[in-house]
């Protein structure tokens, strides 16, 4: 049986990692070829090993989102061999310093996380945009709980207006793509394990419980429990949904 996203060529930002390597695995699981852009080589490299082992297609080019000229350069360079037709924005990091903790450290945050989490995305939509107009392409943004509420993690307001802010851009191109037939959606995970929050998990297990006494399913995300709603928002399953926002937060969002 042909894949969900046979004839595809998919980038995948941050797919050397986590959630982005899960997607990736997926992705070609469903046939397409993927491109693995990450600032991490290694762990783009070990993205494609895990690929072609299962009998996928995958290459990794190192690419840093908050690098606007080398987002248009490694766009020109994956079109010269073909067109990306799937976007995902998956590339992000995250800092828990609080408003009020040493000013130097607070504004180095600001700027770091909204360079990765804000501009990085608009930088790689943007040098994608032809290609995507051409394919009638998608485009998976990776937002979060933080998307619409700040609770249970506390000391990180730039993080969450990032995430606030990948919901707005899901929205505004949604409106304004959709004439071209390119379909703009957000993912919003609730708490998965995987290194971005490796540290957070075990500095403040008292955290996680609180997150966990308000998720229904009662236990963390998997980067595999964002596979299947990745694959959906990419394939033409979803055809008729756009600017919307898929929580796969184990129902953190709904109680
Ligand atoms: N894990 C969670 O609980 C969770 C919850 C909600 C949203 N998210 C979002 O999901 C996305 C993936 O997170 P994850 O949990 O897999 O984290 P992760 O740390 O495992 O993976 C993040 C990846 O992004 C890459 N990256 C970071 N900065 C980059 C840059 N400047 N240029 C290119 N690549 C860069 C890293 O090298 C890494 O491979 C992020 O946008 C994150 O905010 C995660």
């Amino acid at each position: 049986m042909a894949g969900l996203l046979e004839g595809h060529l998919a980038a995948v930002t941050g797919g050397g990692s986590g959630i982005g390597q899960g997607i990736c695995q997926a992705y070609a699981r469903e046939g397409a070829q993927v491109v693995i852009l990450d600032a991490n080589v290694e762990g783009a490299n070990e993205t494609v090993r895990l690929v072609t082992a299962a009998g996928g297609k995958a290459s990794a080019m190192k690419l840093d989102v908050t690098d606007r000229a080398a987002c248009r350069a490694a766009a020109a360079e994956i079109g010269k061999t073909g067109k990306v037709s799937i976007l995902v924005n998956n590339a992000g990091i995250n800092r828990r310093t609080p408003i009020t903790g040493d000013a130097a450290a607070v504004a180095k945050d600001w700027d770091d996380i909204i360079s990765v989490n804000l501009a990085g995305m608009f930088n790689v939509t943007h040098a994608f945009l032809d290609q995507l107009r051409a394919t009638k392409g998608r485009i998976v943004n990776l937002g979060s709980i933080q998307s619409f509420v700040h609770v249970s993690w506390p000391n990180s307001a730039a993080y969450t207006t990032s995430k606030h802010g990948v919901l707005g851009f899901t929205r505004a191109l949604a409106a304004e793509l959709g004439k071209d037939g390119v379909r703009v959606n957000a993912i919003g995970p609730g708490l998965i394990e995987t290194a971005i929050n490796a540290d957070a998990r075990a500095k403040n297990p008292d955290m996680v419980a609180a997150v966990m006494r308000h998720t229904p399913l009662n236990r963390p995300g998997k980067p595999a429990d964002i596979a299947g709603p990745a694959v959906f928002l990419a394939s033409d399953m979803s055809a008729y949904v756009t600017g919307g926002i898929i929580m796969a937060d184990g129902g953190f969002r709904s109680i």
